[in-house]
């Protein structure tokens, strides 16, 4: 048997401020699977991994992932022996609304799906923190108008999320518009490593076509336009009365200036600028940043007036996600003349210098351990976007699934309990300089279908057999969270 670890013991939740919630994170298409049960309509992430198996490192799918849609209640159950406080989870929007659409009707299925979820999760103690959109669009509107590509979308995303507020509203005070929209305008429309898998660049692999000087910065204005919209329609109809709060999850990497000379110290702002900034400065001060106005031109849409008034001050908290940092050198003869996304920043993102990586490997090739960006990223937050209440959405690490290993080796993680445990001194650092985070969340309950490296990574700190049932078994990092939570006295 494996024996919990006692690794660090240096922290533990008293460590961190009173009511600091402590929970895992999971999304819909990753770990629900019963893709064609209960009334759900498909969504681009059934069409785009059954089209093209071969963009997924085992050529799988979520169509069982771990499947929770019926397994539910022993997750939960996992959660509640860690005595963890909360559990971010994503509502599959084509199991509500199979079509995408409202005049489509209301899958009552897939309601009491989520309802069960979140009645569960409550009658165990635990908080549901519900992200509305984690990339599984409805193949229905991506066929009908090219999904995030159209403004129409904006207003199916305000039906959906109505159709979440009323059915859902009462017991779901922790509301999340969109997971990582950075990730989806770059995976889907530049680097085309993720659905729909759009991309026009020179350098990519297997490109399905689009435009990625022009499309990045359409489907992030879209997916703007449509989170605050959402905020709006929470804060005018339901916010009085159900007494919730709504915020947006972004992906930041911390950029590190590839040498001290002021080109590369620019550079490295400017790439923050692309992935951060894109959605960070619209949602503070209406605008994009300055860098990506220039840089980008007349490809970079406009908000109207009444826009940016919308989505000045559209969140109520920040959900930061943070797993790694990246070296940024100047890189001005970088455009290889057809514009794109990848290369408008004028960066060059690297993750070594002179043979030497920024920090510890891990299984994904873009996952370089970089504690110390935390903080960075956090202070600069605090002080840039004038300290906003954040939520850590996401932070994590993966190991290799290997089959070659015996299950009780395979629940040694000892590398992921020292992850965790860097992050979370970095995290209280920052805390204590005065940054207001509220809670963190683990990336990931379960080992799950991790988008293009399908189940050949495993992020979870408890492991699932793929080999026999999808059984669970907690790793040692999960006997490590739950040895850090247990010293409170002041939990509810
Ligand atoms: C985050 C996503 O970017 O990273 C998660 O919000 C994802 O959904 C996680 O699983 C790990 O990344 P990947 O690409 O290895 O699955």
């Amino acid at each position: 048997a494996v024996t919990p670890l006692n690794l660090i013991a240096s922290l533990n939740r008293t460590s961190f401020p009173d009511g600091f919630i402590f929970g895992t994170a999971s999304s819909a298409y990753q770990y629900e699977g019963a893709a064609s049960e209960g009334g759900r309509g498909p969504s681009i992430w059934d069409t785009y991994t059954h089209k093209f198996p071969d963009k997924i490192a085992d050529g799988r799918n979520g169509d069982v992932a771990v499947d929770s849609y019926n397994r539910y209640q022993e997750d939960v159950g996992i959660m509640k022996e860690m005595g963890l406080d909360a559990y971010r989870f994503s509502i599959s929007w084509s199991r509500i609304l199979p079509s995408g659409k409202l005049s489509g009707g209301v899958n009552l299925e897939g309601v009491r799906y989520y309802n069960n979820l979140i009645d569960e999760l409550l009658a165990n103690g635990l908080q549901p923190y519900v992200t509305l959109f984690h990339w599984d669009l409805p193949q229905a509107l991506e066929d009908e108008y090219g999904g995030f590509l159209s403004p129409h979308i904006v207003d199916h995303f305000r039906d959906y999320v109505e159709v979440c507020f009323d059915k859902f509203g009462d017991r779901v005070k922790n509301w999340i518009t969109l997971n990582e929209p950075w990730s989806y305008s770059n995976g889907g429309y530049a680097a085309g490593s993720l659905a729909p898998g759009r991309c026009s660049d020179w350098q990519q692999l297997n490109c399905t076509g689009g435009d990625s000087g022009i499309e990045p910065y359409l489907v992030s204005h879209h997916q703007l336009l449509a989170h605050a919209t959402a905020v709006k329609l929470y804060r005018q109809k339901y916010q009085k009365t159900q007494k919730g709060v709504i915020g947006i999850t972004l992906i930041a990497h911390w950029f590190v200036p590839f040498s001290k000379e002021r080109k590369d110290k620019d550079a490295a702002q400017r790439a923050l600028d692309f992935m951060f900034g894109w959605f960070m400065d619209p949602i503070t001060s209406g605008e994009y940043p300055k860098s990506m106005q220039s840089l980008v031109g007349d490809r970079l849409p406009r908000f109207s007036k009444e826009e940016s008034k919308m989505l000045e001050g559209s969140f109520d908290f920040l959900g930061l996600n943070y797993y790694t940092a990246n070296y940024a050198a100047d890189a001005p003869e970088h455009d290889p003349g057809k514009p794109s996304y990848l290369t408008d920043a004028s960066a060059k993102l690297s993750t070594e210098r002179d043979g030497v990586p920024i920090g510890p490997t891990t299984a994904s090739d873009w996952l370089y351990v970089y504690p110390k960006g935390f903080y960075e990223l956090l202070l600069y937050t605090k002080s840039k976007y004038n300290n906003p209440i954040i939520y850590i959405t996401e932070n994590g690490v993966d190991e290799v699934s290997n089959a070659t290993l015996s299950l009780e080796e395979a629940l040694v993680d000892n590398m992921r309990i020292e992850y965790h445990d860097q992050h979370l001194s970095f995290l209280r650092n920052a805390i204590g300089d005065g940054v207001d985070v509220k809670g963190y969340f683990a990336w990931s309950l379960l080992d799950n279908f991790e988008w293009a490296n399908g189940y050949t990574v495993r992020f979870g700190i408890n492991y699932v057999d793929y080999e026999h049932g999808l059984e669970r078994y907690p790793k040692l990092s999960a006997h490590w969270f739950k040895n850090f939570l247990k010293t409170t006295t002041t939990h509810t």
